[in-house]
């Protein structure tokens, strides 16, 4: 038996006023991605938005439904419609944020392992590691590969 060890890399930043440009501008279209979320039973919002390989950004928000397991949260409806819209784009990079009552999270609120799922086959699709941005009303972190929050990826090739 060899006991092995995963080591998990990521930087943290204090405040979204740390980041660089590109990564700010995406923080700041999840947080205007908000506006779009339709949360009438948990009353927690949750905005995201990806980067395209053509520097797009797609927006996306969660949406519930009173059959609860219908609703899709902001990440996946972010990346179905960029996919959906721009199938021969890659995605490169994704941020999200949550809110309740119209005030950020103070601390980041991670992707939910279907999410993560959906990340890892985007990833593997466009070759190149997904840049993800986790955000809240104070740190903001990030990952750089799906890898890095899904650990042991499931793949069927
Ligand atoms: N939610 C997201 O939009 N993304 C996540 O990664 C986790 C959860 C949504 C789903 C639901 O509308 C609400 O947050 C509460 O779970």
């Amino acid at each position: 038996m060899i006991e092995k060890k995963l080591e998990i890399k990521y930087c943290e930043y204090e405040s979204a006023d740390e980041l660089e440009p590109r990564d700010r501008e995406l923080f700041d279209a999840a947080v205007s991605a908000l506006a779009g979320s339709y949360a009438p039973y948990s009353n927690f919002n949750v905005g995201a938005a990806v980067r395209l390989g053509n520097g797009l950004m797609v927006k996306g928000a969660n949406q519930e439904n009173s059959a609860y397991p219908s609703g899709l949260c902001a990440e996946r409806t972010a990346m179905f419609s960029a996919a959906s819209r721009y199938p021969d784009q890659p995605i490169v990079a994704i941020a999200l944020v949550a809110a309740q009552h119209g005030v950020l999270q103070p601390a980041p609120t991670y992707p939910c392992g279907a999410c993560r799922q959906v990340m890892a086959q985007y990833q593997q699709k466009a070759g190149t590691p997904m840049r993800i941005i986790v955000g809240s009303g104070k740190a903001v972190q990030i990952f750089d590969g799906v890898e890095s929050i899904l650990p042991f990826i499931f793949t069927d090739i």
